[in-house]
């Protein structure tokens, strides 16, 4: 049996009374693939994101996760803190009160890892968006991350660095052994994926196969 490295049981969560955003909701993602979550606007895909990244609490359910975990958000510059870019990554490392060498060390093999090395020394302010998300990304490989959830992270970004950051974060899923879940409306997006869910009405109503899903969804969307 494949090991799920995100699991999500029964999960409820209402943000008003009445208006259940999810209803007994489940899903899970095998250890070492790349899966989508696509939904429509207003579906609650960044709710649940919240919900496993422990900001909101459910009203019921479970979620398991294999720690750490590390987030990418839509907007990089609500997420990224420090002044430079290398600062910035070893900002994310303080709790793991790690010896100065090591803290290096963890920054550079995640800038390497995103192919961003020569913005060690960079102001954040001096990023592109498609960078900035990157960075984001650095971020987690420098804590070893798991788990990556990432979400929409390409909705500020113009269409070709958008299927660049894709490109990237399938590649290291594949080669770092993270396990990602990603949101996006984007049917585009789905060619980079191993699987993908479709949120609808609280509950997952339809996964597996992103070119088969895609292909409903352009169904649908046609008639
Ligand atoms: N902070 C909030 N307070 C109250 N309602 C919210 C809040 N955030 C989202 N919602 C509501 O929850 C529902 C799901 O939203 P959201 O999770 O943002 O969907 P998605 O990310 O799929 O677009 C929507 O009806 C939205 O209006
Ligand atoms: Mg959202």
């Amino acid at each position: 049996m494949t090991h799920c490295a995100i699991k999500v049981q029964d999960l409820s969560f209402n943000w008003h009374e009445n208006a259940p955003v999810l209803r007994s909701c489940s899903l899970e993602v095998p250890e070492g693939e790349f899966w989508m979550l696509l939904g429509t606007n207003g579906s609650g895909k960044s709710t649940l994101l919240r919900l496993l990244t422990g900001l909101l609490t459910p009203q019921s359910g479970t979620i398991e996760m294999t720690p750490p975990v590390g987030f990418v958000f839509q907007n990089p510059d609500r997420q990224l803190v420090m002044p430079t870019v290398g600062a910035d990554i070893a900002f994310g490392l303080v709790c793991e009160h790690l010896d100065p060498a090591e803290v290096r060390n963890r920054v550079r093999e995640a800038l390497s890892a995103v192919n961003l090395l020569e913005l060690e020394r960079r102001p954040i302010y001096a990023l592109s968006g498609g960078q900035k998300q990157r960075i984001a990304i650095a971020g987690a490989i420098a804590r070893h991350c798991s788990v990556l959830l990432l979400d929409e992270p390409t909705a500020l970004l113009d269409a070709d660095t958008q299927l660049e950051l894709v490109a990237q974060v399938q590649r290291l899923v594949k080669t770092q052994g993270i396990t990602a879940l990603w949101v996006t409306h984007r049917l585009d997006e789905l060619n980079y994926c191993d699987g993908a869910f479709l949120l609808e009405g609280g509950q997952v109503t339809d996964q597996g196969d992103p070119q088969l899903l895609k292909a409903k969804l352009l169904q649908k969307n046609a008639s």
